[in-house]
């Protein structure tokens, strides 16, 4: 069969690593919430929102971000939140979904954790029986906040560790070294949970170095900024540490100018393990589809490389090496048959 690249891309079996559900709010429902829990926003109209989505940088983005989150308010809203972003990643390919949440954005508006976790969690649940996507949950600390802040939200989370997976660092990453977050880290690794941080979006290479060295992180979320720095990528290559990087939020954000000025295919060519995920697909444009979709068209790359970068969203999730196995002959399977 000869597939059209669109279908290729949604047929290809791959695991999406770096994926914000509050970035999965779509306008329509942000003002369909907002109604329902009688929440009063600064947009006249989802057109008004839409505009909004015309970003300078990381904080400009986050400014609209949290805003829109404020709107998630009980256990059914997480849950509806989470299902149609299941909905959608099932109809790209997505076998394997790795979610981050941010709990300091509700727990602040007064929202049990319980209720953040609890709705995520059934969503989740009901997409592995509907869909037999299976996944992973990672609680993020927001980074501009106090790693006092963090420790009492780590603490509130520890009843709902066996929900939890690892913890992720995520929000306005200048100024904020993960360095700030080292006690909160080990604290965490004790408890279990493997970690994960953002650094190297907008931070320095130093900050990628730092997340791996104090922060004990078993992937880089975004880290497209290590080529700033030779012997940091030899290092990544060496230990094959994953990189999470999100094509469409870094030209949304202008960490690119422009997608043909991505640096993807030049680390995919140093031997780096770079995966393509969606960030926050509800702002940015696209789901994880369409991410690999306009790598694919901006960079030239072929099905070969394509192929290539749902095997290492595979291998570089948090999946045991049994399942890594079934998924990566399934990956063989359908390029055989596609
Ligand atoms: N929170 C949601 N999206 C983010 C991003 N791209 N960087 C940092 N924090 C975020
Ligand atoms: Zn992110």
């Amino acid at each position: 069969m000869i597939r059209s690249i669109g279908s290729f891309i949604r047929g290809l079996p791959k695991a999406e690593l770096h994926l914000h559900i509050e970035g999965t709010l779509e306008p329509e429902m942000v003002f369909e919430l907002a109604h329902k829990n009688g929440v009063l926003l600064p947009y006249s109209s989802v057109q008004a929102l839409r505009d909004a989505y015309n970003f300078d940088d990381l904080q400009s983005f986050l400014d609209v971000y949290y805003a829109g989150a404020a709107v998630l308010r009980d256990e059914s809203d997480f849950h509806a939140l989470t299902w149609a972003y299941l909905c959608k990643a099932h109809d790209q390919g997505v076998v394997h979904a790795e979610i981050f949440f941010d709990p300091q954005t509700h727990t602040a508006h007064g929202v049990p954790m319980a209720a953040v976790i609890g709705g995520i969690r059934r969503a989740l649940v009901d997409g592995e029986r509907a869909f037999g996507i299976t996944h992973r949950l990672i609680l993020c600390f927001l980074r501009h906040l106090s790693a006092a802040d963090a420790m009492q939200t780590l603490e509130e989370a520890l009843p709902h560790a066996a929900a939890i997976s690892a913890v992720g660092l995520d929000s306005a990453e200048s100024g904020n070294p993960p360095a700030k977050f080292a006690s909160v880290f080990a604290r965490a690794r004790r408890e279990g949970f493997l970690t994960v941080a953002h650094a190297g979006e907008e931070g320095p290479p130093d900050y990628i170095r730092e997340a791996l060295d104090v922060l004990g992180v078993s992937r880089i979320d975004h880290g497209v900024r290590c080529e700033e720095d030779a012997a940091l990528i030899e290092r990544l290559v060496r230990e094959q540490v994953p990189l999470t990087v999100c094509p469409l939020s870094n030209v949304m954000l202008k960490v690119f100018e422009r997608m043909q000025d991505h640096n993807l295919k030049r680390l995919l060519h140093l031997g780096v393990c770079v995966t393509v995920n969606s960030d926050d697909p509800a702002y940015f444009g696209g789901y994880v589809a369409e991410n690999y979709l306009a790598v694919y068209r901006a960079l030239e790359l072929s099905r070969a490389e394509i192929v290539q970068l749902a095997r290492n969203s595979i291998r570089a999730s948090f999946l045991s090496a049994a399942e890594v196995g079934v998924w990566m002959r399934r990956i063989d399977q359908f390029v055989a048959t596609a």
